[in-house]
C-alpha cells in the first residue's frame, strides 16, 4: 500500500481496510518510536474532544511530537487568511498534518498544498474517514466479524458524517442488511443508497426504530447534528427524535451492541452505559489505536 494522505473513504480498498484493523490491533495499548523525530500538526478548525486528543494520543504514542490549533478563532484564519495559504504556511512548520474544518471539501482542498502525510479529521458534514475505519475496527472487535451483520443507523443520516463515510467501507463487505432509522427529513442521501445498490447491498429506510431493533447485529446512534441546520426551530423539532433507553435495547438480541461516535446529546439514556450491549466508550478507545495505524502506515510510505 502506497498511501500517504486519507481524504475520504470512497478510495479505499477492502486490503486497506482490513490492514488498517490489523494494524490497529497490534499497536493496542504499545508506545513506540515509530515516529521518533517528526512532528504532528493538530489542525481543529471546529469544535472537537475525541478526535482532536485520541489523534494528539495516537501521535505521542508512536513518539512524535506536537503542535496543535484547537480553536480556529485562535488563528490567522480569524483575520481572514485562506485555507491555501494556512496549509502553505504550517506544512513547512510539520511533518504530517490532520485538519478538521467546518466546509465540506477542505481536506480535499488541503492537499492541494501539500504532499505530506495528511489526515482528513471531519470535513462539514462531508467524511470523517479515520471515524469510519475506527467504527469497523470496533464491529471486527465486538462481533469477531463485519461480514453477515445487519446493523442499524439511526438519528442524523443527512448531515452525520461518520454515517456517511463507513457506508464506503461497508460496501466491500458482506453485510446482510443495512437499516436506515431517521425522521422523514434526515433521510440518507440519494447517492449513498445508490452505492449500496451497486455494490448489491440490502437496505431499507424507515422512521419507526422499535420494530427493527429485533433483527440488528449493531444499532449506530447517531446525534442530530444540530450545527448544520440553517433553521434551527427545525434542529429543535427534531431533536429527541429517538432516545435510545434499555427497554429498547432488551428488545434487541442479547449480543447486539450499541455504538456511537458521541457525543451524546439525549438519544442515549445514561442506564444504558452499564449494559453489556453498550461498546460506545469501547469505541471511543479504539480511536487511539486506528490512529496510530493510519499515522504509522501513512508515515511510513512518505518517509521510507
Ligand atoms: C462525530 C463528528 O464529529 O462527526 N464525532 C466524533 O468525531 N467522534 C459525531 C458527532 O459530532 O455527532
Amino acid at each position: 500500500m502506497q498511501r500517504t494522505q486519507l481524504i475520504t473513504t470512497a478510495d479505499l480498498t477492502r486490503e486497506e481496510v482490513d490492514f488498517f484493523i490489523k494494524e490497529a490491533e497490534a499497536l493496542r495499548g504499545k508506545k513506540t518510536d515509530d515516529l521518533k523525530g517528526l512532528t504532528c500538526a493538530s489542525l481543529f478548525f471546529e469544535p472537537s474532544t475525541r478526535t482532536r486528543l485520541s489523534f494528539e494520543s495516537a501521535a505521542l504514542n508512536l513518539g512524535a511530537s506536537l503542535i496543535t490549533v484547537a480553536n480556529a478563532s485562535s488563528t490567522s484564519m480569524k483575520k481572514g487568511e485562506t485555507l491555501t495559504d494556512t496549509i502553505r504556511v504550517i506544512e513547512k512548520y510539520a511533518d504530517i498534518l490532520f485538519m478538521r474544518h467546518p466546509k465540506e471539501g477542505a481536506a480535499a482542498e488541503a492537499i492541494r498544498e501539500t504532499k505530506k502525510p495528511f489526515l482528513n479529521a471531519g470535513d462539514g458534514a462531508n467524511q470523517h474517514p479515520t471515524q469510519a475505519l475506527l467504527d469497523m475496527y470496533t464491529i471486527q472487535r465486538e462481533m469477531g466479524t463485519i461480514d453477515g451483520l445487519t446493523i442499524g443507523f439511526v438519528g442524523d443520516m443527512k448531515f452525520g458524517r461518520t454515517v456517511h463515510s463507513i457506508l464506503y467501507l461497508l460496501r466491500h463487505y458482506k453485510v446482510k442488511k443495512i437499516i436506515f432509522i431517521t425522521p422523514g427529513q434526515l433521510k440518507i442521501p440519494n447517492n449513498y443508497l445508490k452505492m449500496l445498490e451497486d455494490a448489491g447491498i440490502e437496505y431499507l429506510e424507515d422512521s419507526e426504530l422499535n420494530k427493527y431493533v429485533p433483527e440488528m447485529d449493531i444499532l449506530y446512534m447517531t446525534r442530530i447534528q444540530q450545527e448544520r441546520f440553517e433553521n434551527l426551530e427545525e434542529y429543535y423539532f427534531l431533536k429527541g427524535s429517538y432516545i435510545l433507553t434499555s427497554d429498547v435495547v432488551r428488545l434487541g438480541k442479547p449480543e447486539m451492541k450499541v455504538m456511537h461516535p458521541l457525543p451524546r446529546i439525549d438519544e442515549i439514556t445514561a442506564e444504558v452505559d452499564g449494559m453489556p450491549n453498550a461498546a460506545y466508550y469501547r469505541e471511543a478507545e479504539n480511536g487511539v489505536y486506528m490512529r496510530m495505524a493510519l499515522l504509522k502506515t501513512l508515515a511510513k510510505n512518505y518517509y521510507k
